[in-house]
């Protein structure tokens, strides 16, 4: 049994598939949300309800980088150490045109979908490599790979989470942490669901395995990682397919 897990958007979709897949293995569950407070709630008394794992709440905009050493404080004065970190909070920003997209909104995607990812990572990695143990597990996406043009700053920032995930597992594996990324194709999740219906059905036509993936089986492939010490600088592809066909 692990001490706690901090999970970012832990509170709706696969963030929230991840806390319940994962929670059994953690004494303590830290779920960072942004604004949907009844989801945080709802998820919050699923879990304690339904495993001993107490689950800690904070209502927080990753976009305020300078801020996230202070959240990481109040964490800390929650659990006393992190040993599974899953940066998992991410947004599609006015899809569309990249052209048309405001320099604004790209400096906002780029930070919640990349630099939070780095900075949070940065401040919980330490109290890691002092207890010689940890997981980090960060939500990259397949649009990552061929790089999606309507939402080219979500994909630019996810291919630089692809990236950090093999720098840190290079660098990290000496103090027995391992650092994964996920790639989902197209999950059934509010996301996927605000894109529109044109949208899902070509994904579902291009998933040879014919529909939309389901939050849980990507909490599966979370959960299987923290229960795998030599698998480190991966990305999982979750996607039923769909990589060998766009
Ligand atoms: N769904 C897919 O098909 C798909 C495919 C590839 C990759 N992914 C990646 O998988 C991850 C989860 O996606 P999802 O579909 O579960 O998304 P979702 O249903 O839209 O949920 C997003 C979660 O992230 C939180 N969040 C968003 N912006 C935030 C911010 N600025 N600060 C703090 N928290 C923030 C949300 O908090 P609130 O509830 O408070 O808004 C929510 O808990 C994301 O990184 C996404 O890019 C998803």
């Amino acid at each position: 049994m692990y001490k706690a897990a901090l999970i970012t958007g832990g509170t709706r979709g696969i963030g929230r598939a991840i806390a319940e897949s994962i929670a059994p293995m953690h004494k303590n569950l830290c779920l960072v949300y942004n604004n949907d407070e009844e989801s945080a709630l709802a998820t919050k008394k699923a879990i304690e309800s339904t495993t001993d794992t107490k689950v800690f709440l904070y209502k927080f905009d990753l976009s305020n980088l300078h801020e996230i050493e202070g959240l990481v404080e109040k964490i800390y004065s929650d659990v006393s150490e992190i040993s599974t970190l899953v940066n998992n909070a991410g947004v599609i920003l006015s899809p569309g045109g990249w052209m048309e997209q405001s320099i604004s909104d790209f400096e906002r995607s780029i930070a919640i979908n990349f630099t939070s990812v780095a900075v949070l990572t940065k401040f919980i990695v330490p109290q890691m490599i002092e207890k010689k143990h940890g997981r980090i597990i960060n939500l990259s996406s397949t649009y990552a790979i061929n790089g999606a043009v309507p939402v080219l700053s979500y994909t630019c920032a996810k291919s630089a989470v692809t990236t950090l995930t093999t720098a840190l597992a290079a660098e990290l594996g000496q103090y027995s942490i391992t650092v994964n990324a996920i790639a989902p194709g197209n999950i059934d999740t509010d996301m996927t669901s605000s894109a529109g219906k044109e949208i899902i059905d070509w994904a579902i036509s291009t998933t040879p395995i014919g529909r939309l993936g389901k939050a849980e089986e990507v909490g599966k492939v979370a959960k299987y990682l923290i229960e795998s010490p030599f698998i480190t600088g991966t990305t999982q592809v979750v996607d039923g397919g769909q990589i060998l066909k766009i």
